[in-house]
């Protein structure tokens, strides 16, 4: 077995899909609304027997490698680091040279997280910056936690280290962790004598890090108060949730994220119990973070400062949430306080705020009420103009006639009028250019023959011991869809194959895992270039993924003598229609002779045609 396929073999695919969304059991399988696309009815489905997963919405599916790949958005060689541990499988450790860069930078990332937290205990300047978090109410299990550390007063002190680990002062660099002087182009450490907080990924990995002022020099830093990594391979600032590796199981928890702004904020919420914490890193929050949350929940609130909460209207992270349906709330913190001295003050407090927070849609209504008049006109004005804008975002159709309907009562101005300002105000807005495409909705369309066919496979597949009885019922070219045709195709190859063995008992032989590593034959690994019959092939094991879940799905509680019966039936429309449309091209090549003057080979197809209707005929109705 090679690492894959024990890694594979140790994990339960529910499981680990399970730290991402609830699945709630269905039949044999669990079933949830889909990660990956925007629904209302839950359509994604796992099956814990063939340790699968498909949605029937959006049309993706798997196995537990590519679930993790699509969610985390990730490669499979992260995926695969991802999930080992959890499999309790030690990667065997790559050939440095061979492993990729980006691996390398991810591995430098982690020793300088160590090596600043080491320092931290360790250095003798670092006896203020340890005096000054503790004053802060850092325990020292917290500052261990969160790998909490301290750069010394050097401006090559990592660097010595980590080419001593082998690396390149080149990769050092790559990593964001140096920076080249100007004039004589040589490196030199990018933290000195600062407070070293790593951020994680969603995995706990290390990709970045921010650098806070020691506080004996916070008057006179002219740096800024923190110094952060630069964009890497591996960091993404926008793509980063800070905390999010530690808080995703408190979040779906209790339902909801808080989001403030400062790791110090972060680290004093979980340090007190508050797990459901993460920041944005002083940014405004980006539409990638907001995906990140609602991988997990619906229910953000955000404790941000005040006055910047006013701007939060116009960043883009919240106009997605709002158009992603998504509950947000703001906590108006007690005397514009920070989360982080709210809460070390008074915890109650900070629960309360938490508990009061407001919909982001109230708190803007009060925000742009309280400046105005409304016994004025130009202020009535005013108010709509702020206003409908905002409404205009959410996705949500009853939630936008609830807010115009609040703000029409308020400025005493009919509904209608500000529905009409609305579509005024959309259409010059999206203007002569076009609108994004809306990617959330993936619709699979599929003809209803095209439907029958696949639940026809379905049922072949779900009950092994009727294959035969299908393939007696109905011939491949009857079967709709070009991908449901060629499975069918094979189906019935595979079938004979198995027959031509004589085995004892050919239908026990006929099952998922055969059928599958049997379609696995025609075609191997991770080719780059696939010949198009192999990637036929390779569809075909998507479909019959598909197909298993498609016959959990919809015939879960039927017997044999049920499926038998459906199979009958199906068969019998499938056959109907193909007969039909023979019938009707037919009848249009007869006219094309007809037309031609060639009655003759015309009265050849009338034999034809009367036969087809007979045998529809037969069939009744
Ligand atoms: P704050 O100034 O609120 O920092 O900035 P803080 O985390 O509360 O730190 P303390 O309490 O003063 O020790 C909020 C966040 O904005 C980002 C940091 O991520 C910080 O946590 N920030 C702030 C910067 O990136 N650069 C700066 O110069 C300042
Ligand atoms: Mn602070």
């Amino acid at each position: 077995m090679d690492q894959n396929e024990e890694i594979k073999s140790r994990l339960d695919i529910v499981e680990i899909i399970r730290e991402y969304i609830p699945l709630k059991p269905a039949g044999i399988n669990f079933r949830a609304p889909c990660p990956f696309h925007r629904e209302k009815t839950p359509s994604f489905m796992v099956s814990p027997e063939k340790q699968i997963w498909h949605c029937f919405g959006c049309g993706k599916g798997g196995d537990v490698f590519s679930f993790v790949m699509e969610i985390e958005g990730i490669g499979f060689g992260e995926a695969l680091r991802n999930l080992a541990p959890k499999a309790g499988v030690t990667l065997q450790r790559q050939d440095p040279k061979i492993s990729s860069q980006r691996n390398r930078i991810m591995d430098i990332m982690e020793e300088a997280a160590n090596y600043y937290h080491r320092a931290l205990f360790a250095e003798k300047s670092a006896e203020g910056v340890r005096k000054y978090l503790s004053s802060r109410g850092l325990t020292k299990e917290t500052l261990e936690n969160w790998r909490v550390g301290y750069s010394p007063d050097s401006w090559d002190d990592l660097l010595k280290f980590l080419r001593s680990r082998g690396y390149s002062e080149n990769e050092i660099f790559l990593a964001g962790l140096c920076t080249k002087s100007q004039n004589s182009s040589r490196f030199y450490n990018r933290f000195r004598d600062r407070i070293m907080f790593p951020i994680s990924d969603i995995n706990g990995a290390v990709v970045a890090l921010t650098a806070r002022v020691r506080p004996e020099k916070e008057a006179e830093e002219k740096m800024g108060k923190y110094v952060n990594s630069p964009s890497t391979v591996i960091y993404d600032k926008s793509r980063i949730i800070f905390g999010l590796d530690k808080a995703k199981m408190a979040i779906k928890s209790e339902d909801l994220a808080i989001m403030v702004e400062g790791q110090m904020d972060v680290i004093t919420a979980h340090q007190s119990g508050f797990k459901n914490v993460v920041a944005s890193s002083g940014t405004a929050l980006t539409e990638d973070q907001i995906k990140l949350i609602k991988r997990y929940i619906n229910n953000i609130a955000l404790a941000f400062d005040m006055d910047k909460a006013g701007q939060m209207a116009a960043d883009r992270g919240i106009r997605e949430a709002m158009r992603a349906e998504m509950n947000i709330k703001v906590v108006m913190m007690p005397n514009g306080k920070d989360p982080d001295e709210c809460i070390k003050n008074n915890p109650k407090e900070w629960v309360e705020a938490v508990a009061k927070a407001r919909p982001i849609m109230e708190y803007y209504f009060d925000k742009v009420f309280a400046g105005l008049n409304l016994e004025e006109v130009q202020d009535k004005r005013k108010a709509a103009k702020e206003i409908l804008p905002i409404i205009m975002k959410l996705g949500n159709k009853i939630e936008q006639g609830f807010w115009l309907r609040k703000l029409s009562e308020k400025i005493e101005i009919d509904e209608n009028l500000l529905r009409e300002t609305i579509s005024a105000q959309a259409k010059s807005e999206t203007g002569p250019q076009k609108r994004q495409p809306e990617k959330e909705e993936p619709k699979i369309r599929q003809s209803r023959e095209e439907m029958l066919s696949e639940l026809l496979l379905a049922l072949a597949i779900k009950f092994p011991g009727l294959l035969a009885y299908a393939i007696s019922h109905i011939q491949d070219d009857q079967i709709s869809g070009l991908l449901n045709k060629s499975f069918y195709k094979n189906l019935i190859i595979y079938y004979n194959e198995i027959n031509n063995r004589q085995e004892a008992d050919p239908n026990s032989a006929i099952n998922y895992n055969n059928l599958k590593s049997w379609l696995e034959g025609s075609f191997s690994g991770e080719k780059a270039e696939l010949s198009q019959a192999e990637k036929i092939n390779r569809n075909q094991l998507k479909l019959l993924d598909r197909l298993v879940l498609l016959g959990d799905k919809d015939f879960y509680e039927l017997d044999s003598e049920g499926a038998k019966r459906e199979i009958a039936k199906i068969s019998l429309i499938l056959k109907k229609n193909y007969l039909m449309r023979r019938m009707r091209e037919i009848e249009k090549t007869i006219g094309d002779y007809e037309e031609k003057g060639e009655g003759e080979k015309a009265g050849e197809l009338l034999g034809e045609l009367k036969m087809l209707s007979d045998e529809i005929r037969e069939m009744g109705e």
